[in-house]
């Protein structure tokens, strides 16, 4: 059976004194038992390598929340992958709505950074998502496989390709606060058609916004969810910890 991937991206939140408790209380308490559970952790930048050194060598995979698809050079601001490899980072997030709608993510930019996150030996996760008006409009399948045909189309399939990257099925009208959380038969016909033409081929396909300790044990029972990618439920980290626990159940109840 193919671990389930459970993650957390911090956003603009948390200091490194606040990143590092966390990370350390999470290296304490995260039952050993967690075999089956593939966790990870993106932190703000400024806390990604402190981070990295505390969760090293164990089970929690570290990552971050963007990274250029140029390995250097004149990009004021930006990180480029090799660099936040250097700061420990494993994963790559790729493609966030809220990247996509405040900072000018495109399809194409999308497609390059996953491109360079596989060269340098990462795992890309590439977020996609229909908003409500497509939602509504009945749209949300079609949407949501042009974004990862977008991103994905052309790499090759296999261990040092698609079968690292993570894709997470992220609704826009389900994300934040502003969002609201999917009854799971809501979102179960995407997750159907992405398991359909990508779920053999790559890593795991996830499932985020507003994930809780609620509504998680559902939302991973819906066919063709690897996992899930979870914002402020796992925040605190006694949250994260819940949600490991009941991922750990599910395996359980799958082996
Ligand atoms: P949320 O965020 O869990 O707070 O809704 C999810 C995300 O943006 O990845």
């Amino acid at each position: 059976m193919r671990p389930l991937w459970i993650g957390t991206g911090f956003k603009m939140t948390k200091t490194r004194a606040q990143a590092v408790a966390y990370a350390r209380r999470l290296r304490a308490d995260l039952d050993p038992g967690v075999a089956g559970v593939r966790p990870f952790v993106l932190p703000p930048a400024t806390a990604l390598a402190e981070v990295s050194e505390v969760l090293d060598g164990g089970p929690v995979l570290t990552g971050a929340q963007n990274a250029h698809w140029e390995d250097e050079g004149a990009w004021t601001g930006e990180l480029s992958v090799p660099q936040v490899a250097d700061a420990g980072a494993r994963v790559v997030e790729i493609g966030h709505s809220e990247r996509r709608e405040h900072f000018g993510e495109t399809d194409e930019t999308v497609r390059l950074k996953a491109r360079a996150t596989l060269r340098h030996g990462l795992v890309p996760l590439v977020c996609c998502g229909e908003d409500a008006a497509v939602f509504a409009a009945g749209g949300s399948v079609d949407h949501v496989l042009r974004q990862v045909h977008a991103a994905l189309d052309g790499l090759p399939e296999g261990p040092d390709g698609l079968g690292r990257v993570l894709v997470a099925y992220e609704p826009i009208w389900a994300i934040g606060e502003r969002g609201r959380p999917p009854r799971p038969e809501e979102v179960a016909d995407v997750h159907a058609a992405l398991a359909a033409v990508w779920g053999d081929r790559v890593a795991a396909i996830l499932y985020g916004g507003s994930v809780t300790t609620d509504n998680a044990a559902d939302l991973l029972h819906i066919p063709g969810v690897g996992g899930l990618f979870v914002g402020r439920a796992a925040w605190d980290v006694e949250g994260y910890l819940r949600l490991l626990d009941i991922a750990r159940q599910r395996v359980g109840a799958m082996t």
